[in-house]
């Protein structure tokens, strides 16, 4: 191997690197949406979602802290906050493109909400701590899992 490959190698061994690592920190990379009729049909960065691992970060104290102010159907014994409405049964009041957009963003629902955008447009983010500036506070891959758990929430 000569020393220009070498360099070639360890360059993309960095980026794969940073990229592993980038995914589930909170300064994940933030992917464009587009909201129609109240929705965003796309799946952000075209991702699939895993329910099971949705469930992992809805319910993490540092990832969604969802349960911090909703009901939602955990066989643990987890105590939840009432700030929000149950999410129980989501799936049967609200199509999966509107679920999606109230996790990414629900100031598009309710300009005064007090639930954290978690995918919000970059410039939409106002006084967040300097490691999130810029930054999603759930990944786009995380999003999608959740998503995909919510739906399955009948
Ligand atoms: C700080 C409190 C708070 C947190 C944390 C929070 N939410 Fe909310 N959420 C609300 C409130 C309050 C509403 C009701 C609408 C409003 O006031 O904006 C809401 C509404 C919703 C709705 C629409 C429900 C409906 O029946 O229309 C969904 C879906 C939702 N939240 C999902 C989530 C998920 C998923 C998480 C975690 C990733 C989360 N929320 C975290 C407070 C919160």
């Amino acid at each position: 191997m000569n020393r220009f490959s070498l360099f070639l190698v360890s360059m993309l061994t960095l980026t794969a690197g940073q990229r592993a690592a980038g995914d589930d920190a909170p300064g994940a990379a933030y992917f464009s949406w587009q909201v129609k009729n109240f929705a965003i049909e796309q799946p952000l960065g075209g991702l699939k979602g895993v329910a099971k691992r949705g469930m992992a970060v809805a319910s993490d104290g540092h990832l969604g802290n969802c349960l911090a102010c909703h009901q939602l159907p955990l066989s643990r014994d987890e105590v939840f906050g009432d700030l929000g409405p149950p999410l129980t049964g989501i799936a049967s009041r609200q199509s999966v493109g509107a679920i999606r957009l109230h996790v990414v963003d629900q100031s598009y629902f309710n300009p005064e909400t007090v639930m954290p955008g978690f995918h919000r447009r970059p410039e939409k983010l106002h006084r967040v701590a300097k490691a999130y500036r810029g930054r999603p506070f759930l990944s786009a891959q995380q999003i999608e899992d959740v998503v995909a758990w919510l739906a399955t929430l009948k």
